[in-house]
């Protein structure tokens, strides 16, 4: 399976270091295509395997995947001066494009495409990948589950539910950053280093994302556990109540949407 990606930044040159290290596709079969002459070398340095090129028509030639990883505002133009033949399968990650106006820009409408959303933690294997294929890619869904499983947890869904899961995971990713980031403001006040906090705090939410995770239980199971009546926890869970905690991040989440 030969697979091209165009655009190497964060999101692409991520994708192309997590195939190659997954072993589900040989790093030789991997072709990237970018602009900088920097940022392909960076990447032929960590994998000389893999092919690079500032020629985004010859990358994809022979190509069974076609993975877009450019800006939004440039898809319009990458993606129409590729010319994808209709066998390939596309796989989109610009936030916001839709099928319909995918297929537009294709100029037809029975292109197999997947509409992918990754967060910033595939940089570690740990991403919430979002995946939705149109009807003419739902024989790929299994083989892509299983490629970008190797890079974190993948959740199929339909077009519709993109946006909202997006606003929750790829979004989301900086709403718990910010979570962290204002509880080591919290402990700088009360005498604890940064570098500490930050460390102690981080470790905390992935404990609290553990619980969830590996465990059979609900949120509001793990927080009555650590709510002893009378006792501090309580007190400042219903500060964050009284704030508007809860109330915020809703409204995040759906400005986000
Ligand atoms: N970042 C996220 O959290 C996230 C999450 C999910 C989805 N996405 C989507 O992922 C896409 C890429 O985001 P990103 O954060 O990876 O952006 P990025 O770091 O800017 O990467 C885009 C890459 O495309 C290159 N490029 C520019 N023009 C090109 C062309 N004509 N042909 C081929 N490559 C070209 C850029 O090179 P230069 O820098 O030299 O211009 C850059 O290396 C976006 O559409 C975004 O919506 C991002």
């Amino acid at each position: 399976m030969r697979i091209a990606i165009i655009g190497a930044g964060n999101m692409g040159g991520a994708i192309a270091r997590g195939l190659a290290k997954s072993q589900l596709v040989a790093a030789g079969e991997i072709c990237v295509a970018d602009p900088s002459a920097e940022t392909l070398k960076r990447l032929n340095e960590e994998h000389p395997e893999i092919e690079t090129t500032d020629d985004n028509c010859r990358a994809i030639e022979g190509a069974d995947i076609v993975l877009l990883a450019v800006k939004p505002w440039l898809a319009e133009q990458v993606l129409g001066g590729l010319g994808l033949k209709q066998e390939q399968l596309l796989i989109s990650i610009v936030a916001g494009v839709d099928f319909a106006h995918l297929g537009q820009i294709l100029g037809r409408d029975d292109q197999p495409i997947c509409r992918m959303i990754p967060n910033t933690a595939i940089r570690l294997g740990e991403s919430t990948t979002l995946i939705a294929c149109n009807p003419q890619a739902a024989a790929h869904q299994a083989d892509i589950v299983k490629l970008f499983s190797s890079m974190g947890r993948v959740f199929c869904l339909t077009e519709k539910q993109m946006g909202a899961a997006t606003a929750m995971t790829s979004c989301g990713i900086a709403y718990a950053l910010k979570y962290i980031q204002a509880a080591m403001q919290a402990g700088i006040e009360l005498g604890i280093y940064p570098k500490d906090g930050m460390q102690m705090v981080a470790q905390s939410v992935k404990g609290a994302a553990a619980l969830i995770l590996e465990g059979d239980t609900h949120p509001a199971i793990e927080i009555d556990k650590v709510c002893t009546p009378g006792g501090i926890t309580i007190k400042g869970v219903n500060e964050l109540e009284h704030n508007g905690f809860a109330s915020a991040l809703i409204k995040a989440i759906k400005s986000s949407c």
